[in-house]
């Protein structure tokens, strides 16, 4: 194992509080990734949720899955709607998009989700942006013994996910174990790999030695060089996770806020575009 993550308690937005991993940072060590967050109110009395009004992008792509309650949402695009449990929205800021994400609690009071944010390289970050709304239905579930798994992107066992078009070109998925059961996954050796263990426990490695830690929820575990990914539940519980895995792009990047781009200069244009009305250019 390369790394043990225990996420971080963070307000964001108009007040959200998240459960954050690692965040956008120029020393850029999980790239292609440059943030994950853990959204989850579920104490009803914490009374209005707060939400994260009108703000904009350039220069990432930022995927939203849930779990449990409703992400309703705006953007600059046109696009208008509410993703629920199991939905995932997939957004490409690309030059620039301006969007509001407000929370919603499910029926039970609660909200659970993910947002991750994924890099575009230097040569799209200034794309016309896009957006991908993909239904709980459209996703792929892949059972193999004692293992389900929801492909959000990238193939496995020769199917797809919905989310296509992605310039990292990232698998994601959602891995559900049951107790004793095994999962593995062949990681090309220049790929970045990471495991969110947000229910249970169960022993990870990359190596081709075999060898396997203990990794309980809720953490983030990074893998360093391997050929296969490998998990096994714990023998007296189930474990899930979010993978990720995906080709670094090697190139430096300036992160400022809700932008991530290569340069100081190129970050100045943001805020200069933002100034002068020009950031959202039809
Ligand atoms: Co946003």
């Amino acid at each position: 194992m390369h790394e043990v993550i225990e996420p971080k308690l963070v307000y964001e937005g108009a007040g959200v509080l998240l459960k954050r991993s690692f965040g956008p940072s120029r020393t850029n060590r999980f790239d292609p990734f440059l943030l994950f967050d853990h959204f989850a109110f579920n104490d009803p009395a914490e009374g209005p949720l707060p939400g994260f009004p009108t703000h904009p992008h350039r220069g990432i792509e930022t995927v939203t899955y849930m779990l449990e309650g409703f992400v309703r949402h705006r953007d600059s695009l046109g696009n208008a709607g509410r993703i629920g449990p199991g939905d995932v929205q997939w957004m490409t800021s690309g030059r620039g998009i301006l969007h509001e994400e407000m929370p919603e609690s499910g029926p039970e009071g609660r909200i659970f989700g993910f947002q991750l944010w994924v890099n575009l390289p230097a040569a799209q970050k200034m794309s016309a942006p896009r957006y991908q709304e993909i239904a709980a239905d459209d996703i792929p579930v892949i059972q193999r013994d004692g293992a389900r798994i929801r492909l959000v992107s990238g193939e496995l066992d020769g199917q797809h996910g919905p989310v296509t078009e992605i310039a990292a070109q990232p698998r994601y998925m959602d891995v559900m174990l049951a107790a004793g059961a095994e999962f593995s996954l062949p990681i090309p050796p220049e790929h970045l790999a990471i495991a969110y263990v947000f229910e249970g426990a169960g022993e990870f490695g990359v190596g081709a030695d075999g060898r396997r830690e203990r990794i309980e929820a809720v953490r983030m575990a990074v893998f360093g060089e391997g050929d296969h990914l490998r998990a096994r539940a714990s023998e007296g519980a189930p474990v899930r996770f979010m993978l990720m895995a995906g080709a670094p792009f090697g190139e430096p990047i300036v992160p400022y806020g809700p932008f991530v781009m290569n340069t100081e200069a190129e970050i100045r244009q943001a805020l200069a575009d933002l100034r002068k009305g020009t950031f959202v250019s039809s």
